[in-house]
């Protein structure tokens, strides 16, 4: 349970900074530096990175537009999921042109893609200029777009040198995105990085004359919005484990009505919601899921992540006592444990635990080191519901 692991060590070094300056004593500050770099760096490894991204001086940097749009369909202001389904793998990945060519040529360095991610689709976006009116070419109302992938950047122009990736019609007179599936080459491009030589474009007339009035965005000449940008949906495998044990817990817990999905209450109070310490007179209080906000801001993140500034990620707290009603969603396992600890059959064992039993994965938007913008989807991340278990 490294979400476990990670809340309590967030609660020791975030949850109490005004502590560590009250017992502002000689070693017991290295201890806690300590502790927080340690802390730190395991919150890192559930984000499945070893270092922060590079804080960048980026104050002028804007999300593509399409990565922000993305964002906001499949997930809610606090980066909860909205609905599973709607993302094929886990990462999101967007590149901009390299190469700044005025030709129809880009380049993207796919460097910061770990080579354990596995490519699920690769998209091509270019933003079609608005067609400059010419009477000699009204007769035509579509043109055929191109893409190759650049096999020898010597003999561009022979068939040679470049293999044909993705073809369409486009009308002639109509301008905005386009979007060209280059999946396959952007696979061999990582399996021998060695290979990207880039793209090249062309937009003929359907009787396969040259149109250069048809022209597409550069990265050079146009605004920052229409750049021509490569989206990669991949997957870096991390989903794998964690759908077989939420599929276990949806066997387990298939008795127990669930939440509705994905209505996790909001606090009403404000962002900043009160720690568990309105609670600390006890356990009295029954099994239940309380507010615990993790925010980015606090943790020192806030530069490299564009959304969301933080997220109620909820703990469970309070007591199992005997006998554990249905509202306490037990397994079968709590309830006998349970009754074995009220009958006090056999010493040394406790009532079950208060855990999360329901888990929601949340998003995040984020620069990596590149200045390249980054949407993944992190699994069990919000306790959905708590059980006795
Ligand atoms: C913290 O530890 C370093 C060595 O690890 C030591 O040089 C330094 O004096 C210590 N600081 C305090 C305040 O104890
Ligand atoms: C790609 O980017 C990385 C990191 O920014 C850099 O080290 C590398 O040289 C770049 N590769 C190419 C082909 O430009
Ligand atoms: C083809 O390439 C050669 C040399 O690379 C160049 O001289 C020639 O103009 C090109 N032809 C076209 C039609 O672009």
């Amino acid at each position: 349970m490294p979400v476990v692991i990670w809340m309590s060590l967030v609660g020791l070094t975030i949850g109490r900074p005004s502590l560590n300056y009250l017992e502002n004593r000689f070693g017991e500050e290295n201890e806690s530096e300590e502790v927080r770099s340690e802390a730190i760096k395991r919150l890192l490894e559930v984000f499945g990175m070893e270092d922060p991204p590079a804080a960048l001086a980026r104050g002028h940097k804007q999300p593509p537009q399409y990565m922000l749009d993305l964002y906001n369909t499949i997930a809610d202001v606090d980066g909860v999921t909205k609905d599973p389904t709607l993302l094929e793998g886990n990462t999101v990945r967007s590149f901009f042109d390299k190469l700044h060519s005025d030709q129809v040529e880009f380049r993207f360095n796919l460097s910061t893609v770990a080579k354990s991610e596995k490519v699920l689709t690769a998209e091509l976006h270019l933003f079609k200029l608005r067609h400059q009116a010419s009477l000699t070419f009204n007769r035509h109302h579509f043109c055929q777009v191109n893409v190759y992938q650049v096999l020898d950047s010597s003999k561009m122009n022979v068939s040679q040198g470049k293999k044909l990736l993705s073809s369409r019609l486009v009308p002639i007179h109509s301008s905005g995105w386009e979007v060209f599936t280059i999946t396959q080459a952007v696979r061999s491009w990582m399996s021998d990085e060695g290979s990207n030589l880039g793209l090249l474009v062309t937009v003929r007339t359907l009787a396969g004359m040259d149109l250069k009035t048809v022209r597409f965005a550069s990265g050079r000449d146009h605004h920052h919005s229409k750049q021509p940008m490569l989206v990669l949906f991949t997957d870096d495998g991390r989903r794998a484990t964690s759908q077989e044990s939420s599929l276990k817990g949806s066997d387990e817990s298939a008795a127990v009505s669930s939440l509705p999905f994905p209505s996790p209450p909001r606090p009403s109070a404000g962002r900043r919601i009160a720690r568990s310490t309105d609670y600390d007179d006890g356990g009295e209080m029954p099994c239940q899921r309380l507010p615990l906000y993790v925010d980015f801001e606090e943790i020192g993140w806030s530069g490299w992540i564009v959304s969301p500034r933080g997220y109620n990620a909820y703990h469970c707290k309070g007591s199992c006592p005997f006998p554990l009603g249905q509202n306490m969603r037990p397994t079968n396992h709590a309830t006998v444990q349970s009754i074995i600890n009220a009958l006090k059959l056999t010493k040394g064992i406790e009532t079950p635990c208060c855990v999360p039993d329901k888990l929601f994965s949340i998003n995040l938007l984020y620069f990596d080191d590149d200045e390249n913008v980054v949407l993944k989807q992190y699994d069990d991340m919000v306790a959905g519901s708590c059980g006795c278990h």
